[in-house]
Protein backbone atom coordinates (compact mmCIF):
# COMPACT_ATOMS: atom_id res chain seq x y z
CA UNK A 1 0.00 0.00 0.00
CA UNK A 2 1.23 3.41 -1.30
CA UNK A 3 0.70 6.08 1.30
CA UNK A 4 -0.09 9.40 -0.60
CA UNK A 5 -2.64 10.77 1.16
CA UNK A 6 -2.60 11.92 4.93
CA UNK A 7 -4.23 13.48 7.59
CA UNK A 8 -3.11 15.01 11.12
CA UNK A 9 -5.38 15.54 13.63
CA UNK A 10 -4.39 17.67 16.22
CA UNK A 11 -2.36 21.24 15.24
CA UNK A 12 -0.22 21.89 18.46
CA UNK A 13 4.01 21.96 17.93
CA UNK A 14 4.30 18.27 16.81
CA UNK A 15 1.16 18.11 14.96
CA UNK A 16 1.89 21.14 12.85
CA UNK A 17 5.69 19.88 12.69
CA UNK A 18 4.04 16.28 11.37
CA UNK A 19 2.32 18.22 8.88
CA UNK A 20 5.50 19.59 7.56
CA UNK A 21 7.40 16.89 7.08
CA UNK A 22 4.30 15.28 5.13
CA UNK A 23 3.95 17.51 2.86
CA UNK A 24 7.54 18.63 2.51
CA UNK A 25 7.81 14.58 0.88
CA UNK A 26 5.16 15.84 -1.61
CA UNK A 27 1.85 14.34 0.29
CA UNK A 28 -1.12 15.52 0.59
CA UNK A 29 -1.98 16.80 4.04
CA UNK A 30 -5.43 17.33 5.48
CA UNK A 31 -4.99 19.09 8.99
CA UNK A 32 -7.36 18.39 10.97
CA UNK A 33 -8.63 20.81 14.84
CA UNK A 34 -11.85 20.84 16.09
CA UNK A 35 -11.48 24.78 17.17
CA UNK A 36 -10.63 27.10 14.33
CA UNK A 37 -8.55 29.24 16.42
CA UNK A 38 -6.19 26.27 17.51
CA UNK A 39 -6.46 25.25 13.68
CA UNK A 40 -5.35 28.69 12.25
CA UNK A 41 -2.23 28.80 15.34
CA UNK A 42 -1.45 25.27 14.01
CA UNK A 43 -1.20 26.45 10.33
CA UNK A 44 0.66 29.44 11.89
CA UNK A 45 3.07 27.37 13.54
CA UNK A 46 3.45 25.41 10.06
CA UNK A 47 4.18 28.65 7.52
CA UNK A 48 6.41 30.23 10.31
CA UNK A 49 8.87 26.78 9.93
CA UNK A 50 8.31 27.23 6.17
CA UNK A 51 8.93 31.25 6.37
CA UNK A 52 11.88 30.46 8.37
CA UNK A 53 13.47 27.86 5.56
CA UNK A 54 12.65 30.45 3.12
CA UNK A 55 14.65 33.14 4.44
CA UNK A 56 17.43 30.93 5.13
CA UNK A 57 17.84 30.00 1.89
CA UNK A 58 16.74 26.43 2.15
CA UNK A 59 13.70 26.61 -0.15
CA UNK A 60 12.79 28.78 -2.71
CA UNK A 61 9.64 30.54 -2.91
CA UNK A 62 8.33 28.48 -5.25
CA UNK A 63 8.70 25.23 -2.83
CA UNK A 64 7.17 27.32 -0.45
CA UNK A 65 4.13 27.54 -2.11
CA UNK A 66 4.09 23.75 -3.40
CA UNK A 67 4.66 22.70 0.32
CA UNK A 68 2.12 24.98 1.82
CA UNK A 69 -0.23 24.07 -1.41
CA UNK A 70 -0.21 20.34 0.15
CA UNK A 71 -2.05 21.34 3.15
CA UNK A 72 -5.57 22.07 3.39
CA UNK A 73 -6.71 22.98 7.06
CA UNK A 74 -9.56 21.02 7.96
CA UNK A 75 -12.33 21.55 10.52
CA UNK A 76 -13.89 18.20 11.34
CA UNK A 77 -12.59 14.85 11.69
CA UNK A 78 -15.17 14.25 8.15
CA UNK A 79 -12.86 15.82 6.13
CA UNK A 80 -10.27 12.39 6.34
CA UNK A 81 -12.36 9.93 4.49
CA UNK A 82 -9.85 9.60 1.85
CA UNK A 83 -6.60 9.76 3.80
CA UNK A 84 -4.83 6.48 2.96
CA UNK A 85 -2.81 7.11 6.98
CA UNK A 86 -4.40 9.22 9.59
CA UNK A 87 -1.47 9.99 12.38
CA UNK A 88 -3.13 11.76 15.63
CA UNK A 89 -1.37 13.92 17.65
CA UNK A 90 -3.83 15.43 19.90
CA UNK A 91 -2.63 15.54 24.28
CA UNK A 92 -1.17 13.04 26.12
CA UNK A 93 -4.65 11.61 27.46
CA UNK A 94 -5.91 8.07 26.64
CA UNK A 95 -9.53 8.89 26.92
CA UNK A 96 -9.14 11.38 24.21
CA UNK A 97 -6.85 9.61 21.83
CA UNK A 98 -9.34 6.69 22.07
CA UNK A 99 -12.39 8.41 21.68
CA UNK A 100 -10.61 10.10 18.56
CA UNK A 101 -9.92 6.80 17.47
CA UNK A 102 -13.48 5.66 17.52
CA UNK A 103 -14.94 8.88 15.75
CA UNK A 104 -12.19 8.07 13.04
CA UNK A 105 -13.32 4.65 12.58
CA UNK A 106 -16.55 5.67 11.16
CA UNK A 107 -15.03 8.59 8.61
CA UNK A 108 -11.85 6.61 7.53
CA UNK A 109 -12.17 4.17 4.92
CA UNK A 110 -11.99 0.35 6.43
CA UNK A 111 -8.13 -0.57 4.83
CA UNK A 112 -7.07 3.09 6.27
CA UNK A 113 -3.90 3.01 8.40
CA UNK A 114 -4.69 5.05 12.40
CA UNK A 115 -0.94 6.06 13.23
CA UNK A 116 -0.41 7.67 17.06
CA UNK A 117 2.28 10.05 17.93
CA UNK A 118 1.81 9.19 21.40
CA UNK A 119 5.08 9.88 23.43
CA UNK A 120 4.34 7.09 25.88
CA UNK A 121 1.10 5.77 26.25
CA UNK A 122 0.23 2.63 25.32
CA UNK A 123 -0.43 1.96 21.77
CA UNK A 124 -2.08 -1.17 22.45
CA UNK A 125 -4.59 0.62 24.91
CA UNK A 126 -4.89 2.85 22.17
CA UNK A 127 -5.52 0.29 19.31
CA UNK A 128 -8.09 -1.59 21.46
CA UNK A 129 -10.18 1.63 21.29
CA UNK A 130 -10.81 1.07 17.08
CA UNK A 131 -12.91 -1.36 15.22
CA UNK A 132 -9.55 -1.90 13.33
CA UNK A 133 -6.74 -2.64 15.66
CA UNK A 134 -4.47 -4.17 13.14
CA UNK A 135 -4.60 -1.37 11.13
CA UNK A 136 -3.46 0.58 14.69
CA UNK A 137 0.34 1.55 15.00
CA UNK A 138 2.30 4.14 16.72
CA UNK A 139 4.60 6.41 14.70
CA UNK A 140 6.59 8.73 17.10
CA UNK A 141 8.54 11.88 15.56
CA UNK A 142 10.92 13.46 17.71
CA UNK A 143 10.39 17.72 18.41
CA UNK A 144 11.17 19.25 16.04
CA UNK A 145 9.79 17.12 13.99
CA UNK A 146 11.28 18.71 10.96
CA UNK A 147 14.69 17.99 11.85
CA UNK A 148 15.10 15.02 13.73
CA UNK A 149 15.63 11.98 11.98
CA UNK A 150 14.19 9.29 14.04
CA UNK A 151 10.18 7.68 13.81
CA UNK A 152 9.72 5.05 16.36
CA UNK A 153 7.46 2.74 14.48
CA UNK A 154 5.56 0.87 17.65
CA UNK A 155 3.88 -2.66 16.94
CA UNK A 156 1.57 -4.66 19.43
CA UNK A 157 0.46 -7.63 19.30
CA UNK A 158 -2.67 -6.77 17.45
CA UNK A 159 -0.80 -4.99 14.93
CA UNK A 160 -0.89 -6.71 10.96
CA UNK A 161 2.31 -6.86 9.74
CA UNK A 162 0.99 -4.96 6.24
CA UNK A 163 0.47 -1.79 8.53
CA UNK A 164 4.13 -2.15 10.13
CA UNK A 165 5.93 -2.39 6.53
CA UNK A 166 3.74 0.29 5.26
CA UNK A 167 4.43 3.17 7.44
CA UNK A 168 8.24 1.83 8.02
CA UNK A 169 8.79 2.55 3.83
CA UNK A 170 6.72 5.96 4.75
CA UNK A 171 8.99 7.01 6.81
CA UNK A 172 11.79 6.34 4.93
CA UNK A 173 9.85 8.64 2.26
CA UNK A 174 9.97 11.47 4.61
CA UNK A 175 13.81 11.26 4.55
CA UNK A 176 13.21 9.42 8.98
CA UNK A 177 14.95 6.58 9.87
CA UNK A 178 12.87 4.57 11.33
CA UNK A 179 13.41 2.08 14.23
CA UNK A 180 10.66 -0.73 15.29
CA UNK A 181 10.35 -1.42 18.31
CA UNK A 182 7.31 -3.05 20.26
CA UNK A 183 4.42 -1.55 23.03
CA UNK A 184 6.98 -0.62 26.17
CA UNK A 185 6.55 3.00 28.36
CA UNK A 186 8.72 5.53 26.32
CA UNK A 187 9.82 3.28 23.91
CA UNK A 188 13.58 3.58 23.40
CA UNK A 189 14.82 7.37 23.07
CA UNK A 190 11.78 8.83 26.01
CA UNK A 191 12.22 5.31 28.52
CA UNK A 192 16.18 6.54 28.18
CA UNK A 193 15.97 10.17 27.93
CA UNK A 194 13.34 11.23 30.32
CA UNK A 195 14.86 9.83 33.70
CA UNK A 196 17.89 11.67 32.79
CA UNK A 197 16.18 15.31 32.41
CA UNK A 198 14.31 14.24 35.28
CA UNK A 199 16.87 13.72 37.23
CA UNK A 200 18.53 16.85 36.10
CA UNK A 201 15.36 18.72 37.55
CA UNK A 202 16.05 17.11 40.91
CA UNK A 203 19.73 18.53 40.73
CA UNK A 204 18.48 21.91 40.31
CA UNK A 205 15.73 21.88 42.63
CA UNK A 206 17.93 19.88 45.84
CA UNK A 207 20.52 22.76 44.85
CA UNK A 208 23.12 20.43 43.83
CA UNK A 209 24.15 23.16 41.22
CA UNK A 210 22.67 26.02 39.46
CA UNK A 211 20.47 25.98 36.12
CA UNK A 212 23.20 27.09 33.81
CA UNK A 213 26.24 24.75 35.30
CA UNK A 214 23.57 21.83 35.16
CA UNK A 215 23.09 22.57 31.04
CA UNK A 216 26.60 23.56 30.68
CA UNK A 217 27.96 19.89 32.17
CA UNK A 218 25.78 18.60 29.74
CA UNK A 219 26.78 20.51 26.58
CA UNK A 220 30.83 21.37 27.27
CA UNK A 221 30.97 17.61 29.47
CA UNK A 222 29.06 15.14 27.41
CA UNK A 223 28.80 17.33 24.19
CA UNK A 224 24.99 16.88 23.47
CA UNK A 225 23.48 19.39 21.56
CA UNK A 226 21.76 20.71 24.85
CA UNK A 227 21.67 20.79 28.15
CA UNK A 228 18.80 18.73 29.96
CA UNK A 229 16.66 22.22 31.64
CA UNK A 230 16.86 23.57 28.05
CA UNK A 231 15.64 20.40 26.58
CA UNK A 232 12.82 20.15 28.76
CA UNK A 233 11.88 23.50 28.01
CA UNK A 234 11.14 22.61 24.08
CA UNK A 235 9.71 19.26 25.16
CA UNK A 236 7.02 21.26 27.25
CA UNK A 237 7.06 20.35 31.14
CA UNK A 238 3.92 18.84 30.76
CA UNK A 239 4.17 16.77 28.21
CA UNK A 240 7.42 15.43 30.11
CA UNK A 241 5.50 15.25 33.35
CA UNK A 242 2.99 12.80 31.64
CA UNK A 243 5.78 10.55 30.26
CA UNK A 244 7.19 10.40 33.50
CA UNK A 245 3.76 9.17 34.91
CA UNK A 246 3.47 6.99 32.50
CA UNK A 247 6.70 5.43 32.84
CA UNK A 248 6.49 5.47 36.88
CA UNK A 249 3.42 3.37 36.69
CA UNK A 250 5.22 0.68 34.18
CA UNK A 251 8.19 1.08 35.83
CA UNK A 252 8.80 2.45 39.30
CA UNK A 253 11.53 3.86 41.23
CA UNK A 254 13.03 7.24 41.79
CA UNK A 255 14.43 7.81 38.39
CA UNK A 256 10.88 8.28 36.91
CA UNK A 257 8.96 9.39 40.08
CA UNK A 258 8.71 13.32 38.90
CA UNK A 259 10.29 15.87 40.17
CA UNK A 260 8.09 18.11 42.77
CA UNK A 261 9.58 20.79 40.25
CA UNK A 262 8.75 19.70 37.08
CA UNK A 263 5.12 19.86 38.64
CA UNK A 264 5.51 23.42 40.57
CA UNK A 265 6.50 24.54 37.15
CA UNK A 266 3.78 23.33 35.41
CA UNK A 267 0.81 24.22 37.82
CA UNK A 268 2.24 27.39 37.64
CA UNK A 269 1.57 27.44 33.99
CA UNK A 270 5.70 27.99 33.07
CA UNK A 271 5.79 24.74 30.52
CA UNK A 272 8.43 25.90 28.68
CA UNK A 273 9.08 27.50 25.09
CA UNK A 274 5.80 27.44 24.47
CA UNK A 275 4.53 29.44 27.38
CA UNK A 276 7.29 31.42 26.59
CA UNK A 277 8.82 30.02 29.96
CA UNK A 278 9.84 27.80 31.79
CA UNK A 279 13.49 26.83 33.05
CA UNK A 280 14.44 30.07 31.25
CA UNK A 281 12.53 32.87 29.79
CA UNK A 282 11.79 33.44 26.15
CA UNK A 283 11.52 36.87 24.67
CA UNK A 284 12.62 35.82 21.29
CA UNK A 285 16.15 35.13 20.90
CA UNK A 286 16.92 33.30 24.58
CA UNK A 287 17.87 29.33 23.70
CA UNK A 288 19.68 28.30 26.93
CA UNK A 289 22.21 26.06 27.47
CA UNK A 290 25.19 27.20 27.49
CA UNK A 291 26.61 30.44 29.35
CA UNK A 292 30.37 31.44 30.07
CA UNK A 293 29.47 30.88 34.40
CA UNK A 294 32.95 32.81 34.99
CA UNK A 295 33.65 35.22 32.89
CA UNK A 296 32.76 37.83 35.37
CA UNK A 297 34.57 41.18 35.81
CA UNK A 298 35.01 41.12 38.93
CA UNK A 299 37.03 38.18 39.14
CA UNK A 300 40.61 38.16 41.00
CA UNK A 301 43.94 37.65 39.62
CA UNK A 302 44.39 34.19 38.81
CA UNK A 303 47.02 32.62 42.12
CA UNK A 304 50.19 33.05 42.09
CA UNK A 305 51.49 29.66 43.82
CA UNK A 306 48.71 26.79 43.65
CA UNK A 307 49.10 24.00 46.01
CA UNK A 308 48.21 20.70 44.38
CA UNK A 309 46.86 17.74 46.69
CA UNK A 310 46.88 14.65 44.56
CA UNK A 311 43.67 12.43 45.77
CA UNK A 312 43.61 8.49 44.01
CA UNK A 313 46.78 9.99 41.43
CA UNK A 314 44.58 12.65 39.76
CA UNK A 315 46.71 15.34 39.49
CA UNK A 316 49.30 14.71 37.37
CA UNK A 317 47.48 16.33 34.38
CA UNK A 318 46.37 18.98 36.06
CA UNK A 319 49.91 19.83 37.29
CA UNK A 320 51.00 20.39 33.82
CA UNK A 321 48.05 22.56 32.94
CA UNK A 322 48.82 25.02 35.99
CA UNK A 323 52.51 25.30 35.33
CA UNK A 324 51.90 25.47 31.78
CA UNK A 325 49.39 28.59 32.24
CA UNK A 326 52.79 29.86 34.04
CA UNK A 327 51.27 29.64 38.03
CA UNK A 328 54.10 27.96 40.86
CA UNK A 329 52.65 24.47 41.90
CA UNK A 330 54.07 23.02 45.21
CA UNK A 331 53.04 20.07 46.62
CA UNK A 332 54.14 20.62 50.04
CA UNK A 333 51.13 22.14 51.80
CA UNK A 334 53.21 23.75 54.46
CA UNK A 335 54.93 25.75 52.05
CA UNK A 336 52.87 29.48 51.64
CA UNK A 337 50.54 29.49 48.47
CA UNK A 338 47.01 31.24 47.60
CA UNK A 339 45.14 28.41 47.20
CA UNK A 340 45.02 24.79 47.61
CA UNK A 341 43.59 22.78 44.47
CA UNK A 342 42.62 18.68 45.94
CA UNK A 343 42.28 17.03 42.49
CA UNK A 344 39.87 14.82 42.70
CA UNK A 345 38.28 12.32 40.67
CA UNK A 346 34.65 11.78 39.90
CA UNK A 347 33.79 10.20 43.06
CA UNK A 348 34.30 13.52 44.43
CA UNK A 349 35.47 13.58 48.15
CA UNK A 350 37.18 17.03 49.49
CA UNK A 351 37.40 17.41 53.06
CA UNK A 352 39.22 14.69 53.66
CA UNK A 353 42.33 15.73 51.95
CA UNK A 354 41.69 19.03 52.84
CA UNK A 355 41.80 18.65 56.23
CA UNK A 356 44.42 16.41 56.41
CA UNK A 357 46.64 19.10 54.74
CA UNK A 358 45.45 21.58 57.41
CA UNK A 359 44.29 24.03 54.82
CA UNK A 360 40.32 22.99 54.84
CA UNK A 361 38.60 26.48 54.09
CA UNK A 362 41.87 27.28 51.46
CA UNK A 363 40.97 24.28 49.72
CA UNK A 364 38.45 23.50 46.21
CA UNK A 365 38.13 20.48 44.79
CA UNK A 366 38.79 19.93 40.88
CA UNK A 367 37.99 17.56 38.52
CA UNK A 368 38.61 17.92 34.43
CA UNK A 369 35.98 16.37 33.33
CA UNK A 370 37.09 16.64 29.67
CA UNK A 371 40.21 18.92 29.06
CA UNK A 372 37.78 22.04 28.21
CA UNK A 373 35.38 21.63 31.41
CA UNK A 374 36.05 21.70 35.12
CA UNK A 375 34.41 20.57 37.64
CA UNK A 376 34.81 23.06 41.07
CA UNK A 377 33.74 21.28 44.36
CA UNK A 378 33.86 23.23 47.91
CA UNK A 379 33.76 20.93 50.90
CA UNK A 380 31.54 22.61 53.79
CA UNK A 381 34.43 24.86 55.10
CA UNK A 382 36.00 26.19 51.81
CA UNK A 383 36.00 29.96 52.09
CA UNK A 384 34.07 32.59 49.29
CA UNK A 385 37.97 33.46 48.63
CA UNK A 386 39.12 30.35 47.60
CA UNK A 387 36.74 29.56 45.36
CA UNK A 388 36.46 33.11 43.76
CA UNK A 389 40.56 32.01 43.69
CA UNK A 390 39.96 29.08 42.13
CA UNK A 391 37.42 30.29 39.59
CA UNK A 392 40.49 32.69 38.47
CA UNK A 393 42.68 29.73 37.94
CA UNK A 394 39.98 28.19 35.80
CA UNK A 395 39.72 31.01 33.61
CA UNK A 396 43.67 31.37 33.88
CA UNK A 397 43.54 27.91 32.41
CA UNK A 398 41.54 28.95 29.36
CA UNK A 399 38.31 26.44 30.88
CA UNK A 400 35.37 26.60 31.76
CA UNK A 401 34.01 25.11 34.53
CA UNK A 402 31.11 23.97 36.35
CA UNK A 403 30.19 23.67 40.16
CA UNK A 404 28.66 20.60 41.68
CA UNK A 405 27.73 19.33 44.75
CA UNK A 406 30.81 17.22 46.38
CA UNK A 407 28.51 13.83 46.05
CA UNK A 408 29.54 10.58 44.15
CA UNK A 409 29.42 10.87 39.88
CA UNK A 410 29.85 14.88 40.68
CA UNK A 411 28.14 16.93 38.14
CA UNK A 412 28.66 15.44 34.65
CA UNK A 413 28.85 11.69 35.84
CA UNK A 414 26.08 12.24 37.71
CA UNK A 415 24.11 13.17 34.54
CA UNK A 416 26.11 11.06 32.19
CA UNK A 417 26.31 7.15 34.15
CA UNK A 418 23.23 6.40 35.09
CA UNK A 419 21.50 7.03 31.67
CA UNK A 420 24.55 4.91 30.39
CA UNK A 421 23.23 2.22 32.85
CA UNK A 422 19.73 2.56 31.97
CA UNK A 423 20.85 2.30 28.28
CA UNK A 424 22.61 -0.94 29.11
CA UNK A 425 19.62 -2.36 31.35
CA UNK A 426 17.30 -1.71 28.14
CA UNK A 427 19.76 -3.62 25.98
CA UNK A 428 19.80 -6.14 29.10
CA UNK A 429 15.98 -6.80 28.99
CA UNK A 430 16.35 -7.79 25.54
CA UNK A 431 14.16 -4.94 24.42
CA UNK A 432 16.19 -2.80 22.02
CA UNK A 433 19.65 -3.54 20.24
CA UNK A 434 22.62 -1.54 21.55
CA UNK A 435 23.03 -0.15 17.93
CA UNK A 436 18.87 0.65 18.44
CA UNK A 437 19.73 2.52 21.27
CA UNK A 438 21.91 4.57 19.64
CA UNK A 439 20.16 4.86 16.70
CA UNK A 440 17.52 6.22 18.58
CA UNK A 441 19.74 8.56 20.90
CA UNK A 442 21.55 10.13 18.09
CA UNK A 443 18.61 10.50 15.56
CA UNK A 444 15.94 10.84 17.82
CA UNK A 445 17.82 13.62 20.27
CA UNK A 446 20.67 14.88 18.54
CA UNK A 447 23.42 13.12 20.53
CA UNK A 448 26.45 13.10 19.07
CA UNK A 449 27.22 9.56 20.21
CA UNK A 450 24.95 6.85 21.46
CA UNK A 451 24.41 6.31 24.44
CA UNK A 452 26.56 2.41 24.23
CA UNK A 453 29.14 4.46 22.12
CA UNK A 454 29.23 7.21 24.88
CA UNK A 455 30.03 4.17 27.66
CA UNK A 456 32.42 2.68 25.53
CA UNK A 457 34.59 5.82 25.22
CA UNK A 458 34.35 6.31 29.13
CA UNK A 459 35.13 2.81 29.96
CA UNK A 460 32.94 0.36 31.59
CA UNK A 461 34.69 0.11 34.28
CA UNK A 462 34.94 4.18 35.41
CA UNK A 463 31.11 3.73 34.51
CA UNK A 464 30.47 1.29 36.81
CA UNK A 465 33.00 2.51 39.81
CA UNK A 466 30.90 5.80 39.57
CA UNK A 467 27.73 4.01 39.59
CA UNK A 468 28.78 1.96 42.50
CA UNK A 469 29.61 5.08 44.25
CA UNK A 470 26.77 6.70 43.97
CA UNK A 471 24.66 3.45 44.69
CA UNK A 472 26.63 3.18 47.82
CA UNK A 473 26.55 7.14 48.18
CA UNK A 474 22.53 7.11 48.22
CA UNK A 475 22.06 3.95 48.99
CA UNK A 476 19.34 4.26 45.73
CA UNK A 477 19.14 0.72 43.39
CA UNK A 478 18.17 3.19 40.72
CA UNK A 479 22.23 3.94 40.63
CA UNK A 480 23.50 0.30 41.03
CA UNK A 481 25.06 -0.96 37.80
CA UNK A 482 22.90 -3.24 35.82
CA UNK A 483 24.23 -6.81 35.52
CA UNK A 484 25.02 -6.47 31.90
CA UNK A 485 26.98 -4.21 32.84
CA UNK A 486 28.67 -5.76 35.35
CA UNK A 487 29.27 -8.51 32.60
CA UNK A 488 31.02 -6.12 30.84
CA UNK A 489 33.31 -4.54 33.03
CA UNK A 490 34.29 -8.07 34.55
CA UNK A 491 34.70 -9.45 30.74
CA UNK A 492 36.50 -6.70 29.40
CA UNK A 493 33.86 -6.94 27.17
CA UNK A 494 32.91 -3.72 24.78
CA UNK A 495 29.57 -2.82 25.09
CA UNK A 496 28.96 -1.63 21.23
CA UNK A 497 27.26 -4.60 19.97
CA UNK A 498 26.78 -6.04 16.47
CA UNK A 499 23.60 -5.04 14.64
CA UNK A 500 22.81 -8.78 13.66
CA UNK A 501 19.99 -11.25 14.69
CA UNK A 502 22.96 -13.01 17.00
CA UNK A 503 23.58 -9.65 18.91
CA UNK A 504 19.03 -8.99 19.16
CA UNK A 505 19.75 -12.76 20.84
CA UNK A 506 22.54 -12.15 22.83
CA UNK A 507 22.52 -8.62 23.75
CA UNK A 508 26.39 -9.01 25.52
CA UNK A 509 27.45 -9.82 21.65
CA UNK A 510 31.12 -8.48 21.30
CA UNK A 511 32.95 -6.43 18.76
CA UNK A 512 36.00 -4.00 19.01
CA UNK A 513 34.56 -0.26 18.71
CA UNK A 514 36.21 0.23 15.46
CA UNK A 515 33.77 -2.08 14.12
CA UNK A 516 30.94 0.29 14.98
CA UNK A 517 29.99 3.42 13.22
CA UNK A 518 27.94 6.21 14.91
CA UNK A 519 26.26 8.77 12.73
CA UNK A 520 28.37 11.60 14.49
CA UNK A 521 31.91 10.91 16.48
CA UNK A 522 33.40 13.57 18.42
N1 LIG B 1 11.33 23.75 13.61
C1 LIG B 1 11.88 23.55 12.40
N2 LIG B 1 13.20 23.61 12.16
C2 LIG B 1 14.00 23.92 13.20
C3 LIG B 1 13.51 24.15 14.49
C4 LIG B 1 12.11 24.05 14.68
N3 LIG B 1 11.55 24.24 15.88
N4 LIG B 1 14.55 24.41 15.32
C5 LIG B 1 15.66 24.36 14.57
N5 LIG B 1 15.32 24.05 13.30
C6 LIG B 1 16.23 23.86 12.18
C7 LIG B 1 16.89 25.15 11.79
O1 LIG B 1 16.09 25.87 10.88
C8 LIG B 1 18.18 24.66 11.16
O2 LIG B 1 17.91 24.20 9.84
P1 LIG B 1 18.99 24.35 8.67
O3 LIG B 1 20.23 23.62 9.15
O4 LIG B 1 18.33 23.68 7.51
O5 LIG B 1 19.21 25.82 8.51
C9 LIG B 1 18.53 23.42 12.00
O6 LIG B 1 17.30 22.99 12.60
C10 LIG B 1 19.54 23.71 13.10
O7 LIG B 1 19.00 24.77 13.89
P2 LIG B 1 19.84 25.89 14.62
O8 LIG B 1 21.12 26.10 13.89
O9 LIG B 1 18.96 27.06 14.88
O10 LIG B 1 20.07 25.31 16.05
P3 LIG B 1 20.96 24.14 16.56
O11 LIG B 1 22.07 23.76 15.66
O12 LIG B 1 21.27 24.55 17.93
O13 LIG B 1 19.95 22.89 16.61
C11 LIG B 1 18.28 21.55 17.54
C12 LIG B 1 18.73 22.98 17.23
C13 LIG B 1 18.09 20.77 16.26
C14 LIG B 1 16.97 21.65 18.29
C15 LIG B 1 19.42 20.85 18.42
O14 LIG B 1 19.70 21.65 19.52
C16 LIG B 1 19.02 19.48 18.91
O15 LIG B 1 19.17 18.48 18.21
N6 LIG B 1 18.52 19.42 20.16
C17 LIG B 1 18.03 18.16 20.75
C18 LIG B 1 16.55 18.06 20.47
C19 LIG B 1 15.95 16.80 21.04
O16 LIG B 1 16.52 16.11 21.88
N7 LIG B 1 14.74 16.45 20.57
C20 LIG B 1 14.02 15.28 21.05
C21 LIG B 1 13.18 15.64 22.24
S1 LIG B 1 12.26 14.23 22.82
C22 LIG B 1 10.86 14.20 21.87
O17 LIG B 1 10.60 15.05 21.07
C23 LIG B 1 9.96 13.04 22.10
C24 LIG B 1 8.67 13.47 22.70
O18 LIG B 1 7.81 12.37 22.72
C25 LIG B 1 8.81 14.00 24.10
Amino acid sequence: MEIRDVGVVGLGTMGAGIAEVFARAGLTVTAVEADSGALSRGMAILDGSLGRAVSRGKLTEDEYAQIVGRVRPGAALGSLAGADLVIEVVPERLAVKRQILAELDQVCRPDAIIATNTSSLSVTAIAAASARPGRVIGMHFFNPAPVMRLVEVVTTVLTEPSAGQAVTELARRLGKTPVQVTDRAGFVANALLLPYLNHAARLLETGYATRDDIDLAVTAGIGLPMGPLALLDLIGLDTSLSVLEVLDREFGGTRYTPAPLLRRLTDAGRVGRKSGAGFYEYSGAATGGDSAVFDNEDQPPPPGTVTLIDHQDRSAELASLIAAAGINVTRNPAHPSDLVIVAIGPEGGVIGPATAAGRAAESVGLHLATLSLAELVASPVTSARALAAARALIARLGLRAVRSADRPGLLVGALLYPQLRDAVAMVGDGYATSADVDTAMTLGCGYPRGPIRLLADAGVGTAVEVLRAMHAGYGDPAFAPSPLMTQYAQGGLSPVARESPAARESPAGHESPAGHETPAGR
